[in-house]
């Protein structure tokens, strides 16, 4: 890949751009580094002294002109969030189909290199996570039939994505995500995730010397997580490649049940409470990833191992309840 000069961050007061953003510096050392979000930044999960800091919200059609002029753009920004949030909120999740469009239109208008595009999991059929699921290829999400708002906005950017590509010549890459987790992620409902919603309760139980513990779903969905540092690898690649993917699955291979998540994070707490499962919220049941496209394409594979990624995520919730 030439030179990358300045990079633009969308999303950038969130968990995963934090992260990113750390590693975009380590490797692309001497470039510019914009990074955009519309909240203020005492509420961003991180701030890096060495990022141009631009508050913004994408959503607006009149700010076309902050996203023009970078040879990466890497798209971040999304009202995104847990099952609880994103069960609830399908009509402001797909309104950020209007900032994906104005990142395209400055691409058309020639003033973008690249986007990366953070897609999801959730755009792959419902019918393929039910009872007799099947690992989710990347060509499976058609015909489409997601299980909500959000899974329908991240396919729709994506098509949009991939018809200004065939038409036009620009260069847009879509990374679905498979449940990230790691430190300075959300927490607290509605937005938190299951590994950082599960260790703030455990902990809480703890503290109160409760001897049950109640979470959201059944427990008995299949799912795989995601170290935050594999996915920035993963999302650093996609953009370093020169070949023309259009989507590609950044997973973890490790399905475990919520339940057997739950009681990982247990023994790394010492918690000897049970579980008792408030089926609000629960999703699709068995969500199985195929990650042979990253392997081939990207020579990409997850290296956190889930207990040494639970234990920093364990630690860093600890020190959020310390500290309100
Ligand atoms: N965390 C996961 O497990 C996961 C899984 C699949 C996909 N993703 C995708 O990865 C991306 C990052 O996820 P995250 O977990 O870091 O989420 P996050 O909520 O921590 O970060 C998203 C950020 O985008 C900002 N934002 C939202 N709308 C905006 C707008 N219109 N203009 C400017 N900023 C805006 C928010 O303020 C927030 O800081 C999102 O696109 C999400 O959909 C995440």
């Amino acid at each position: 890949m030439s030179t990358v000069e300045k990079v633009l961050v969308t999303g950038a007061g969130g968990f995963i751009a934090g992260h990113l953003i750390s590693q975009i510096h380590q490797r692309w050392g001497t470039a510019h580094i914009v990074a955009l979000d519309r909240k203020p930044t005492n509420l961003w999960s991180q701030l890096h002294p060495y990022c141009s800091i631009v508050i913004e919200d994408l959503t607006s059609q009149s700010n076309r002109q902050i996203v023009e002029d970078f040879d990466v753009v890497f798209h971040l920004a999304a009202d995104a969030g847990g099952m609880p949030f994103i069960s609830t909120n399908n009509y402001n999740c797909m309104k950020d189909i209007a900032s994906t469009q104005l990142i395209i239109d400055s691409a058309l208008a020639g003033t973008i290199g690249k986007i990366v595009f953070t897609s999801s999991a959730c755009v792959y059929p419902e019918s393929r996570q039910g009872d007799s699921p099947t690992p989710l290829q990347e060509l499976s999400a058609l015909p489409a039939e997601p299980d909500s708002g959000y899974g329908w906005a991240k396919l729709y950017c994506e098509r949009m994505g991939n018809y200004a590509k065939f038409e036009s010549g620009i260069k847009f890459r879509s990374a679905r995500l498979f449940n990230v987790y790691g430190t300075m992620c959300s927490t607290g409902e509605p937005r938190e995730k299951a590994p950082a919603a599960i260790a703030r309760k455990i902990l809480h139980s703890q503290h109160l010397g409760l001897n049950s513990t109640t979470l959201l779903g059944t427990g008995k969905e299949v799912r795989s997580f995601l170290h935050v540092s594999d996915c920035t690898e993963g999302l650093l690649r996609l953009a370093e490649d020169s070949s023309n993917i259009s989507a590609i699955n950044f997973a973890s291979l490790d399905c475990i049940t919520v339940n057997e998540l739950a009681e990982m994070i247990a023994l790394i707490c010492n918690y000897k409470g049970t579980f008792q499962f408030n089926s609000r919220h629960t999703g699709v049941s068995t969500r199985i990833p195929c990650i042979k496209l990253a392997k081939k394409a990207l020579n990409w594979s997850p290296s956190k191992p889930l207990n040494d990624g639970l234990n920093e995520l364990v630690s860093y919730i600890r020190s959020t309840i310390r500290n309100t």
